[in-house]
């Protein structure tokens, strides 16, 4: 869809006054609607990866993990009055809108259909494209376009997902994962059996500032993977026996990080890469963020962290990704819409790159 004509409008008709020309060097605008698991979320982006809009709200469960069909719920109620929200942030009109992208998975399968349905009606009403992207994928490609970091290995940490993935032979590949939860999840459960509220990362963050004695914790690293459950329990324990909060979450943070430093300096090494990306809400930490600064610092390498609203689930980073997908030919009919909860990062044919 091209700009529309103001010209024939006259200034102050109604028609003028309700569009907003697009900027003349944005190009191909693409909309991307994020909603996987807790957070749903819309963004703009512009074919220099300018973020034009990126607004996004969180389920925040009272008490217990996240249920799917509440989830789901929230993001159907939100969903339209963020997409209309997104394009006034961005000044721009609905129809303007060259490209329409989603979070085709992994994530929970009622968020997922969700989010699809509404990609799916906006596709059709403004006559755009539609593009399912990878959500992980999309993790580590915002974070290329955002930061100067150019084939990165990313070290992907959120609620649900902890992966070491890097560019190989055409595909984003996985180097390592959690085995069991993903590092989040296991801060976040913490957090919540000892009383302390959600999410669980920044309470520990900053209980950990407070904390000093180093606790033993199992160090679970396997091959290239992580795990992290053994270690919940036994913290948990640590706690139930009477040792201070603070220096449980101390403990926590330096072994769970540790892992996540080994694996990662492995992926590095092996794929022969000096760039290490962090994604994912866990990024956000300071701690993870200065020990995988030193490992790199260490290999001659750099780490990049994108800013702290593109490392959490945003609509931005999917945006973004299918206008690469979009741009490099990438075509999608409604049944290649269907979502995938189990969508694996090195299914993706990343033909953009
Ligand atoms: P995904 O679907 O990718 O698994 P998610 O729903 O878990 O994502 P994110 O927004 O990427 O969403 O990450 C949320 C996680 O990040 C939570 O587990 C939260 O505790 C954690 N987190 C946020 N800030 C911090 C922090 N400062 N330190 C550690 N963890 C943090
Ligand atoms: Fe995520």
């Amino acid at each position: 869809m091209g700009a529309l004509d103001t010209s024939k409008f006259g200034n102050g008709s109604e028609v003028a006054r309700a569009y907003i020309p697009r900027p003349p060097s944005a190009g191909v605008l693409c909309l991307g609607i994020e909603g996987t698991a807790h957070t749903v979320g819309v963004g703009i982006v512009d074919e220099k990866a300018r973020v034009l809009a990126n607004v996004y709200d969180m389920v925040r469960p009272e008490k217990g993990g996240i249920h799917p069909r509440e989830a789901a719920n929230h993001h159907a109620e939100l969903v339209v009055p963020m997409i209309r929200k997104a394009a006034d942030v961005a000044g721009v009109a609905l129809r303007d809108v060259d490209v329409v992208a989603f979070s085709q998975g992994p994530g929970l399968g009622p968020c997922l259909r969700t989010v699809a349905t509404a990609a799916r009606a906006l596709a059709l009403s403004i006559d755009a494209p539609i593009v399912g992207v990878n959500h992980c994928v999309a993790h580590l490609e915002i974070g290329r376009a955002v930061t100067d970091a150019e084939d990165p290995v990313l070290l992907y940490v959120s609620g649900g997902n902890t992966q070491v993935i890097a560019f190989a032979r055409g595909r984003y590949r996985v180097f390592g994962e959690t085995l069991d939860i993903g590092v989040g999840n296991m801060l976040d459960k913490f957090a919540r059996e000892t009383g302390h509220g959600f999410p669980g990362g920044p309470i520990l963050e900053r209980a950990a500032t407070e904390g000093g004695s180093l606790l033993p914790l199992p160090y679970s690293v396997k091959g290239m993977d992580v795990a992290f459950s053994g270690l919940l329990t036994a913290a948990l324990q640590l706690h139930r026996k009477g040792e201070r909060f603070e220096d449980v979450a101390f403990s926590i943070q330096e072994v769970a990080f540790a892992m996540l430093c080994e694996v990662t300096e492995r992926a590095m090494a092996h794929v022969e890469k000096d760039e290490v990306l962090l994604g994912g809400g866990v990024a956000r930490n300071q701690r993870l963020q200065g020990m995988v600064d030193r490992m790199a610092r260490d290999r001659d390498a750099r780490m990049f962290v994108p800013p702290a609203e593109l490392c959490i689930d945003n609509g931005a980073m999917i945006a973004w990704t299918g206008l690469l997908m979009h741009k490099a030919g990438v075509r999608m009919s409604v049944e290649d819409t269907v979502v995938d909860q189990r969508f694996r990062t090195d299914e993706v044919d990343a033909v953009w790159r």
